[in-house]
């Protein structure tokens, strides 16, 4: 089913110049980039985003680090775009992120992940709605 999902490249992976590199990736299997912008996010944008983790330990820092510098925002579609872009992305926790997935190849730290993906259909509408509110 064609979906879309809303994908960040975090402040390290913008720092890194691993914006082409992640892109490529998602435009070789066969996905499309309907928006996107680079945007340099407030803090009350990233609360909301990041909503379901509020009061968690590492919330403090997550938030502190995507204000660090600029995002790459996005909104990818494809075949069951939700799925497969996450399991592109590969686990959270850089140490058991596969080989082959861009937080397996990129990343060493479990916040400095590279990248963010929605995780079901109404977090990405929740999502692209909150990052892309002219789109509605
Ligand atoms: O990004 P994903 O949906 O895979 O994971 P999450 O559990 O929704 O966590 C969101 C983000 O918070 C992660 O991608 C990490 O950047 C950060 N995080 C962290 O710094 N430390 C943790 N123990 C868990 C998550
Ligand atoms: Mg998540």
């Amino acid at each position: 089913m064609k979906e879309q999902t809303l994908v960040i490249i975090k402040p390290d992976g913008v720092k890194r110049g691993l914006v082409g590199e992640v892109i490529s990736r998602y435009e070789k299997r066969k996905f499309e980039i309907k928006s996107c912008k680079v945007v340099s996010p407030d803090r009350s944008i990233v609360e909301l985003h990041y909503e379901e983790h509020s009061g968690k330990p590492f919330f403090e820092e997550l938030v502190n680090y995507f204000m660090e510098g600029p995002v790459f925002v996005m909104i990818v579609e494809g075949n069951e775009a939700i799925e497969v872009i996450r399991n592109m992305n590969g686990d959270k926790n850089f140490k058991v992120a596969l080989p082959g997935t861009i937080r397996g190849d990129f990343a060493n730290s479990t916040t400095r992940n590279i990248v963010h993906a929605s995780d079901s259909g109404e977090a990405a509408q929740r999502e692209i709605r909150i990052w892309f509110p002219e789109k509605h």
